[in-house]
């Protein structure tokens, strides 16, 4: 039985316009310790995805399919049992660290907070603690910093604190959505090394959302690549580096700004492909990709593609998987 284990995870707001299916039939599974990596460029239903697993999406939301987190369905699960699951053993960290802190409550006391409530540890025992944890994620000076406020910190420690606290009762899933986009290079390379380091130590799975390529590279062992709400190919980091199979996940990679090109974060982030995002108000009988893919034949653009194993571990939703666009040069953001 793996960790966690999506299927079919179908997500629509109603809207003026219509409804927008946000996540579009997605399904994969993790397994313990594992990182993977959920990529893809903005609005393709990432965060929505990820919200859904902790029950966060407003009653607005029209949900289905199924999530289990070891062998417990999330999906329509009580709010009892989520707020359980997600402080003991299922735990996650968004890209705005202060949305999610308290200004008016010292980090310290934020992270005792959870501690208190779901191991039952006295203020002192807490205390210390969180101490602990506060030097495991690099905060210099622990001590002192427990009393810090959230706006004496730089956007770096903020998220350390939040790291703390996520990783505060060792979830066996950390789910991060962009933990590391709104911190410089230096600081962000830290925190991926650390979620190594945390997976190594405690065995803990890390779902990690990230338009960031190279974060994807750095980190991840197996990646999911989403676009338009659906999943479009699946595999191994290597493979899907050195190979990929979808046009859209082969023009995202060719999007990457070489390295050593330019100096600063920047450099690795992705410059765009050609064309836009379908609107995601239906969901078309054909490949979402076609209007953009270089390769599309009439097939694409009238039935939907089926997710299918191209080679061992790496699958892909495409009816024309491996093609090669027959002009060399056209459609990479370089
Ligand atoms: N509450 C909502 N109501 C309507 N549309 C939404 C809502 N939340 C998200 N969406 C839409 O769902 C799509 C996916 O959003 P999101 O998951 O945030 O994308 P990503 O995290 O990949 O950038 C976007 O088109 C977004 O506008
Ligand atoms: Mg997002």
């Amino acid at each position: 039985m793996s960790l966690l284990d999506v299927r079919d995870l179908t997500v629509r707001f109603p809207t003026v316009k219509g409804p927008v299916l946000a996540v579009d039939g997605l399904s994969y599974h993790l397994e313990p310790g594992e990182i993977v990596s959920l990529v893809g460029e903005s609005g393709c239903g990432k965060s929505v995805g990820i919200q859904t697993l902790l029950g966060l999406q407003g009653p607005r939301a029209k949900i289905s399919g199924s999530a289990r987190f070891d062998g417990e369905e999330l999906l329509g699960a009580s709010e009892r049992k989520l707020t359980s699951i997600r402080g003991k053993q299922m735990a996650c960290v968004f890209q705005d660290p202060m949305s999610s802190l308290n200004p008016v409550v010292t980090v310290g006391k934020q992270v005792a907070e959870v501690l208190r409530r779901h191991r039952g540890l006295s203020a002192s025992k807490a205390r210390l603690r969180v101490i602990d944890l506060f030097e495991r994620v690099g905060i210099p000076a622990p001590a002192q910093r427990y009393s810090a406020y959230p706006h004496e910190m730089s956007g770096g420690m903020r998220q350390r604190v939040m790291i703390a606290m996520a990783i505060a009762c060792e979830p066996r899933l950390l789910l991060a959505d962009e933990p590391t986009t709104a911190l410089d290079v230096t600081i962000q390379a830290g925190i991926l090394e650390l979620l190594k380091e945390l997976r190594e130590s405690t065995g803990m799975a890390v779902l990690l959302v990230t338009h960031d390529l190279g974060v994807v590279a750095d980190i991840a062992d197996r990646v999911i690549v989403m676009y338009a709400g659906r999943k479009v190919e699946e595999a191994g980091v290597r493979a899907l580096f050195n190979d990929p199979q979808h046009q859209y996940t082969r023009l995202l990679l060719e999007a990457i700004p070489r390295r050593g090109t330019r100096s600063g974060g920047e450099d690795r982030r992705l410059r765009g492909i050609p064309g836009t995002v379908p609107t995601l108000y239906d969901s078309p009988d054909a490949c979402t990709f076609a209007g953009r893919c270089p390769i599309a034949s009439d097939r694409c653009r009238t039935e939907r593609p089926g997710f299918t194993e191209v080679v061992a571990g790496q699958a892909v939703a495409c009816w024309n998987p491996g093609d090669r666009p027959t002009v060399t040069g056209t459609g990479a953001g370089r």
